[in-house]
């Protein structure tokens, strides 16, 4: 029963503490279904395979579970299929053939004609002497019409040509196309002739013109040319394909639903052909193969994910004309680019990465929603700051400026997402609006500027996290509750106290009511702790304890108590991972209850006995509730677990305890607290179990719980 305790508390906290500070990136267990299916409704997932991917029994299944296009990543190209003219080598392109048909999946055929991996023979002599025209054609026709023959049951398609297109700059009277020695032979014809020979070798398969650095505005306008030139001759072409080899810096999503745009005006079918996206700032053809470090950063992996999040986004707007998205092999470690690059959606022991996660997991009717421009500067921000702003829907946008930047991510976002990646707007300014709604209440967040953590300038700091952090706040509809009204006001002091155990001058916050001034009336204490990443300013700050406090003394739904706020560690070194489980809480216990408490009652008009003392605390300062009360039955009379874990019947027995509550948020395992509330309850003891709708491991939920403890407490 403790051992799941402790754990129950683990996973509780777990929220409270930044993904992957403690405990490591979370483990993302073995899918049970793949992209093919979440992207059903909207087009293929395709994957380039090589001849290990096919013979291995764990990569086999993983491949049948996530992809139903299969490309040869280079079994069917000209080098490998035809190293001599008429020299055929068809075992590698047959073994994965074989593989498509047992497993009833159709290929992708790549590539009819390419300037590389290509042999010779089939443009020069012996000498290299470039051939005439029309040997190049019969070459041509000839390794063509055998490899489509070959594979016709099983390839539906086929990338005829592939990266004919010349890259930028192309000099004005330079032409538009690459100078290969086919282009030196045949000009711009030897394309047409290309797609002639493979439409007669199949007529039934669809046609497509490949290529890289395909959203680049002046290339992608030089392959829409082509393309057109070739549509306006007769020339068999059905489909474009974008390589999409893309990086984290770009394209941009405009670029690449601009060029989607201007290719379907001219053709009805376009394939991501090779999609991967490198964590560096290559592209299309270049190739710096060990670019990048060994390990990626997890602003990286961020910028990652969203790039592969956003473009599928695109890409699912586009469903209509594109209906085959292919990854360029199958994890980090089988990629061209190698695992310095970590440019794929598995990593290099074929686990899959968050981004998987990402790209699988969208919310179609998201993709639908209209955000409301009805924006406003969040309340927590520095004055005259205009961002960051909230919308009536919850978005958060953000504006940071930062000239040189080459990459901003705002740490708030949705769920596991990392963040919010911001572009670069017009006005050179570093611009970002959330994914979707964020949950209501305050949230901490923080920038990352090329891998440099920093806050913004454009919020007041919150401690959160161990640092002093940005904050912002999405209006809550209860907000009221917590709202600086016209109503008589409590203060908040200040006090310094000596503790022997720590030998140091410590802090703590404390909260009278508006009427101790004015009476000689006695009051009864809580002791409320914040949680792992805060400090003792939380409660007042963040936590608008105060306010709350004053808002329902006004309303006379509680009868006036204290409140008072320590530091909850005895030093600066916070528990976590295996010392969360061993953190030793006696430290604070001792100065807690033999330093803090009798320093209190000796200073302020306290009633100074267990009925009228309760304490309690959110997340790891509930653990420090739950452990300290236990140990001094005789100094708490109320107990309060706030997202901080539950009490069982058996461990309060014989405490005398007067009052227990128990809260969390709907988004963190309400049940919990549910059930231990009601066994609690059927126990005989006064207890209230509370949860908060719609929010996690924040703020608002521990605001709520306050409201909700604070009623019950001192009542006899
Ligand atoms: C790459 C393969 O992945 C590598 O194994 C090979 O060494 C070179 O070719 N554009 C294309 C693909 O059209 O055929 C290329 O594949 C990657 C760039």
């Amino acid at each position: 029963m403790k051992r799941i305790l402790i754990a129950g508390l683990c996973a509780l906290m777990m929220g409270a503490i930044p993904a992957g500070a403690q405990w490591g990136p979370r483990q993302i267990p073995e899918p049970t279904d793949g992209l093919k299916d979440a992207y059903k409704d909207y087009f293929k997932i395709g994957v380039a395979v090589n001849n290990r991917n096919v013979s291995d029994p764990d990569q086999m299944k993983l491949i049948l579970r996530e992809f139903n296009s299969i490309t040869a990543e280079n079994a069917m190209k000209l080098q490998p299929t035809e190293p001599k003219k008429g020299e055929f080598h068809w075992e590698d392109a047959d073994k994965i053939a074989d593989f498509c048909r047992a497993n009833g999946i159709k290929m992708r055929g790549h590539t009819l004609m390419w300037h590389s991996q290509i042999g010779s023979w089939m443009y020069q002599d012996e000498k290299g002497n470039l051939l005439s025209k029309e040997e190049f054609y019969a070459n041509m026709k000839h390794h063509i019409q055998a490899i489509v023959e070959r594979y016709k049951d099983v390839v539906y398609c086929w990338d005829v040509v592939n990266e004919a297109v010349a890259d930028s700059p192309v000099y004005p009277g330079r032409p538009e196309l690459r100078d290969s020695p086919m282009y030196k032979i045949a000009g711009e014809e030897f394309i047409y002739k290309a797609f002639e020979y493979a439409h007669e070798a199949d007529p039934d398969a669809l046609l497509f013109y490949n290529d890289y650095n395909d959203a680049e505005p002046a290339k992608s306008q030089r392959i829409f040319n082509l393309v057109k030139r070739m549509k306006d001759a007769g020339v068999p072409v059905d489909g474009i394909g974008m390589q999409a080899h893309y990086n984290v810096y770009g394209p941009s999503m405009k670029e690449v639903d601009d060029a989607i745009n201007l290719y379907s005006t001219v053709v009805k079918h376009i394939h991501l052909t090779e999609l991967d996206i490198r964590v560096n700032e290559d592209m299309g053809g270049g190739l710096r193969f060990n670019q990048g470090k060994a390990t990626v950063a997890d602003w990286e992996k961020t910028l990652q994910q969203d790039q592969y999040v956003q473009l599928f986004k695109v890409l699912r707007k586009h469903k209509d004309v594109i209906d085959c998205v292919t990854f360029w092999n199958v994890c980090d470690k089988d990629s061209w680019l190698g695992v310095r690059n970590y440019p794929l959606l598995f990593d290099e022991n074929y686990k899959p990465k968050q981004a998987y996660l990402a790209v699988k997991g969208f919310d179609p009717k998201m993709d639908n929603v209209v955000i409301a421009e009805d924006f406003k500067p969040s309340e927590l921000n520095q004055p005259g700051q205009e961002y960051p702003m909230v919308n009536s829907q919850g978005y958060a946008r953000f504006k940071v400026i930062a000239p040189k930047a080459t990459s901003v991510i705002v740490s708030l976002g949705l769920g596991g997402s990392g963040g919010t990646v911001l572009h670069k707007a017009e006005d050179g300014s570093w611009m970002g609006t959330t994914d979707g709604p964020m949950d209501e209440g305050f949230h901490y967040y923080h920038l990352t500027v090329d891998g440099g953590v920093l806050n913004d300038p454009g919020t007041n700091n919150y401690y959160g996290s161990t640092r002093w952090e940005s904050g912002i706040e999405i209006p809550a509809h209860d907000a009221d509750f917590y709202a600086m009204k016209n109503v008589p006001h409590g203060k908040v002091q200040q006090i310094l106290f000596w503790s022997n155990s720590t030998n140091q001058v410590r802090v703590a916050w404390v909260y009278t009511p508006a009427d101790y001034d004015k009476t000689k009336k006695k009051y009864p204490v809580l002791y409320l702790q914040h949680g792992w990443g805060e400090n003792e300013y939380a409660w007042w700050n963040q936590g608008h304890a105060n306010l709350i406090m004053d808002n329902l003394i006004a309303e006379g739904k509680i009868q006036p108590f204290m409140v008072v706020m320590t530091y909850g560690m005895t030093n600066d070194v916070r528990p976590g991972g295996a010392g969360l489980r061993s953190f030793n809480y006696k430290d604070f216990e001792t100065v807690l209850c033999d330093e803090l408490v009798p320093f209190v009652d000796a200073n302020f008009r306290t009633i100074a006995k267990k009925e009228s003392r309760a304490m309690a605390g959110l997340s790891m300062g509930g653990m420090e509730t739950h452990s300290i009360t236990l140990a001094r039955p005789e100094m708490f009379g109320w107990y309060g677990l706030l997202s901080g874990g539950t009490y069982n019947p058996e461990e309060v027995q014989g405490t005398g305890v007067k009052g227990i509550f128990i809260g969390c948020g709907s988004k963190e395992g309400p049940d919990q607290i549910r059930n231990a509330a009601k066994k609690l309850q059927e126990a005989g003891y006064n207890a209230k179990g509370y949860v908060s709708e719609g929010t996690a491991h924040e703020f608002l939920t521990w605001r709520r719980c306050l409201l909700e403890m604070a009623p019950m407490l001192f009542v006899k």
